[in-house]
């Protein structure tokens, strides 16, 4: 059965869905257009540093800045000192957004080095460094993990009841190990291992590429909501699908104009808001979300020798006309 709610201490978040923290690509720009789509219950920041945050670094901030439609939002926060992991998160509470989270999953070895996943090799050291952020504040607090380090080490259940005795509120996990990066499948056993080891809401993460996978997530593991990342950067309209597919067992596909749309109001929204990196991410942003379209290797191609966002969004409109006159 689909979860009506995600229910995070009395706060009851509807859809039981959550778009994934995704550094480089869930900043403020993506996140409104994924709320103005549908069916997204819970936004998360991109994973931000808690050093760089009590430090007020203006690039930091920048990261974090989120607009009110964009309510529920959980901050994603790593690091690994206690203190100044205490001090971000109490920072994250007085920027005003409803939860704060901690990212015990990010593989990358710069990372690893200063928290992540590097915290999973340590469970005592883990435990007192959520009791200290715990102690900082009064919004909710959630963590995301991976399975663990190695597949010798698959420690997510024993974190999951230890962050229940501490106090966390809910979990996320991507059952995939550390070294196993994004390589293999996740194994969706162990969500389900999670959820029946604590009583606090544990929502789902990995390889959900379509509704009927988010609803079988939810069937397999008994999850108590479904986190997407990847799908939703060449699918956003994936969550508003999942909602039709739950109510009424079928959802629409969007139309070559409707990714047109999108397309342009998204990238003129990140050159109007003059997001660090606009154009990388518009590159990105492209590579990722033709590839339903026909002759997307053509635009790919011509967005990628771009110099300019201008130049881009050019590209981008010259496609699409092309595309419409060639269509009718
Ligand atoms: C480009 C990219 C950036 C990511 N950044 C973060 C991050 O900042 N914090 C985090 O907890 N996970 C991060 N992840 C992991 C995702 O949140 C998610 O756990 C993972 O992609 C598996 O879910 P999916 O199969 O739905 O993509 C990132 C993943 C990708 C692809």
């Amino acid at each position: 059965m689909w979860p009506a709610e995600l229910k995070i201490r009395q706060g009851a978040i509807r859809p039981a869905t959550v778009l994934a923290p995704m550094a480089g690509v869930t900043d403020t720009v993506f996140r409104r257009v994924i709320r103005s789509l549908g069916g997204c219950g819970l936004m998360m920041t991109e994973f931000t540093s808690a050093e760089g945050l009590t430090r007020h670094s203006a690039r930091t901030l920048r990261y974090l800045y989120f607009d009110e439609d964009e309510h529920p939002i959980a901050a994603q926060i790593f690091g690994a000192d206690h203190a100044v992991m205490a001090s971000a998160a109490a920072l994250i509470e007085d920027l005003g957004f409803d939860h704060a989270d901690i990212n015990l999953g990010c593989p990358v070895k710069k990372v690893v080095k200063c928290g992540g996943s590097g915290l999973l090799r340590d469970l005592p050291n883990l435990e007192k460094l959520l009791r200290a952020v715990r102690a900082a504040v009064r919004i909710p607090l959630t963590i995301k993990i991976r399975a663990g380090w190695d597949e010798k080490t698959i420690v997510a259940v024993e974190v999951a009841r230890m962050a229940e005795q501490v106090g966390i509120e809910a979990i996320a996990i991507h059952p995939r190990t550390r070294m196993q990066g994004y390589s293999g499948r996740a194994d969706w056993r162990l969500i389900a291992s999670v959820k029946q080891a604590v009583g606090i809401p544990v929502i789902g993460n990995g390889d959900v590429a379509t509704p009927q996978d988010a609803v079988k997530m939810v069937e397999e593991t008994g999850c108590d909501a479904v986190m997407i990342g990847r799908a939703a950067s060449s699918n956003p309209w994936i969550f508003r699908q999942i909602v039709d597919y739950v109510e009424r067992g079928l959802y629409d596909e969007p139309s070559e104009m409707d990714r047109y749309t999108l397309l342009s109001r998204y990238f003129r929204s990140l050159m109007e808001a003059e997001m660090p990196d606009a154009v990388g991410k518009m590159k990105q942003f492209a590579s990722l979300f033709t590839h339903g379209v026909r002759n997307g290797g053509e635009l790919r191609y011509r967005v990628h020798r771009a110099h300019s966002g201008a130049e881009i969004l050019d590209c981008v409109d010259a496609f699409f006309a092309k595309a419409s006159a060639s269509a009718e």
